[in-house]
């Protein structure tokens, strides 16, 4: 069954069996660059960039999701499914819906709130909450405490829309289904992992804030986004 469609790898060996998913595929490419040794890139497929490394001698993937539930339902269904993926950790960006929350601050996921069909269409689960991996959390938290890292454990909600009509409705979701964040990919991910009997988890760091406005800038982010990096790359087996 391989190559898969969206992933030009012909032994399953080249993919490490953790992969940490940033949306960004430049910033796939920053942490192979930054923190990564014995860099293999295995996937160049529609510039969704995939590496192979060794972080302080531990091997780990790193590959890009693209932005949305269908894309990153797309490449991690075919990492587990195809390439013996166990474990995928999204790291990647989200909007505050509290004040509480301050810019560059580290969300782990407790669980993923949605309104997207993605679950459903796809294994005709008709909820709208799904758990991250426990067994993934409790490592996250552990590695984040041992290297001094605050993290927020949050539900977070993962939207299919970046830009709505109505702005205002994420208060509504804040105030109904205790959302602190909004993303736009964990939901699928975990879904993927349930069916197919793997684990995932996501990691995410305060990009903006919708009740103060605050804002990053790429720059910014490319280089504070780091804290959460080094927390997932410790999982590399
Ligand atoms: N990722 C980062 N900020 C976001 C926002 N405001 N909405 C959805 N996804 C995001």
């Amino acid at each position: 069954m391989i190559p898969t469609a969206h992933i030009e790898v012909k032994e399953q060996e080249i993919i490490a069996k953790t992969v940490l998913m940033p949306g960004d595929p430049l910033r796939a490419k920053f942490i192979a660059d930054t923190f990564l040794e014995n860099v293999e890139k295995f996937n160049n497929v529609r510039n969704i960039f995939g590496y192979t490394g060794t972080y302080k001698g531990r091997r780990i993937s790193v590959m890009a999701s693209g932005m949305g539930m269908p894309s990153i339902g797309i490449y991690s269904y075919e990492l587990f499914k195809f390439y013996g993926v166990e474990n995928i950790i999204r790291i990647g960006s989200c909007g505050a819906y509290t004040a509480d929350l301050n810019l560059y601050d580290v969300i782990l996921a407790s669980e993923a709130w949605s309104e997207s069909t993605y679950a459903k269409v796809q294994g005709g689960y008709d909820k709208d909450v799904i758990a991250a991996s426990s067994k993934l959390n409790d490592k996250l938290e552990k590695i984040a405490n041992d290297l001094g890292i605050k993290i927020h454990k949050e539900r977070i909600h993962s939207s299919d829309v970046f830009y709505r009509e109505n702005f205002e409705e994420y208060k509504d979701i804040y105030k109904n289904h205790g959302c602190t964040v909004v993303e736009m990919e964990a939901f699928a991910l975990f879904h993927n992992a349930k069916v197919l009997g793997k684990n995932a988890a996501c990691l995410l760091t305060v990009s903006d804030n919708l009740v103060t406005h605050e804002l990053t800038t790429s720059e910014e982010r490319q280089k504070s986004f780091t804290n959460m990096m080094k927390i997932a790359l410790e999982l590399a087996e």
